[in-house]
């Protein structure tokens, strides 16, 4: 009877387990559908992979994950403009639309779980044309500017900013006119050293990032 009672004990105990196991595991995959639907919508825009075909939209494989979500939560809060694109991949016909509504769609389960999704991709530079004097007076001022916070020639995704090095040009100097204009929140040591830039220094700067391929 004891044993009985005992074995019965034990059959409900591994019951218990196997429907926690399998509602873990089910909760699991419900995630990670979630995520590649989430991703497919960006990749929708940002290209496969989160690699970018286009001059005015930035690659987004390889960023740290810490610095893809601050980079969410900013669209989040409205502290930096949001260009207004059509889907470029994929179902072409859905609406067009831009970074802050859809970060205002994002849940920040989905946030973390976007931001791990692509800092596990592989960032890869643009493909585009660059003038080689320029690039070597941008890297000058690199170097001299920029260099403490955007470490290897602003390639580095431990620092805490995106890369720089190989985004595409179109996106960078949209980013630069935000920055010029204060249309766009940053760090007070950057805004001194970008207030300094001429619009020769610049344009050195955007040939520097683009001659990284
Ligand atoms: C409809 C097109 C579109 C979709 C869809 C889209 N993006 Fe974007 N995204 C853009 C554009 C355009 C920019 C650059 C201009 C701007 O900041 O508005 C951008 C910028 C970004 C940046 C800033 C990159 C940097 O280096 O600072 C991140 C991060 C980003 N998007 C992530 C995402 C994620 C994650 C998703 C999906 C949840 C997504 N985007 C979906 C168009 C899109
Ligand atoms: C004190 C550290 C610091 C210095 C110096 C600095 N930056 Fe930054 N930079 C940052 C941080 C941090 C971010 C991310 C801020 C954010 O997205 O809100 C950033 C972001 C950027 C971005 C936006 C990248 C993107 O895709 O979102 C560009 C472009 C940039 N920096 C260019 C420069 C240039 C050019 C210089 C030199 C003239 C420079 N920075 C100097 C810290 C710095």
């Amino acid at each position: 009877m004891h044993a009985a009672r005992t074995r019965g004990c034990v059959i409900k105990k591994l019951q218990k387990l196997l429907l926690s196991s399998f509602l873990t595991i089910a909760a699991g995959l419900a995630l990670a559908a979630d995520v590649d639907g989430l991703v497919e919508t960006c990749d929708g825009c940002h290209g496969a992979g989160g690699v970018s075909e286009w001059s005015d939209m930035p690659t987004i494989a390889g960023i740290d994950a810490f610095v893809h979500s601050e980079a969410l939560y900013t669209y989040l809060d409205g502290a930096r403009p949001c260009a207004e694109s059509a889907f470029r991949r994929g179902d072409t016909s859905r609406q067009a639309t831009n970074m802050c509504d859809i970060a205002a769609g994002l849940s920040e389960d989905d946030i973390e779980a976007i931001a791990a999704h692509y800092a596990g991709l592989s960032f890869a530079p643009a493909k585009q044309a660059f003038d080689a004097d320029l690039a070597a007076v941008g890297e000058a001022i690199h170097e001299s500017e920029c260099s403490v916070c955007h470490s290897d020639g602003g390639s580095n995704p431990a620092d805490e900013s995106s890369i720089l090095a190989g985004q595409w040009t179109g996106y960078l100097r949209a980013t630069f006119e935000h920055y010029l204009n204060d249309e766009r929140d940053q760090p007070e040591r950057m805004q001194r050293a970008i207030q300094g830039l001429s619009a020769e220094d610049v344009n050195a700067l955007l040939n520097y990032y683009a001659s990284q391929q």
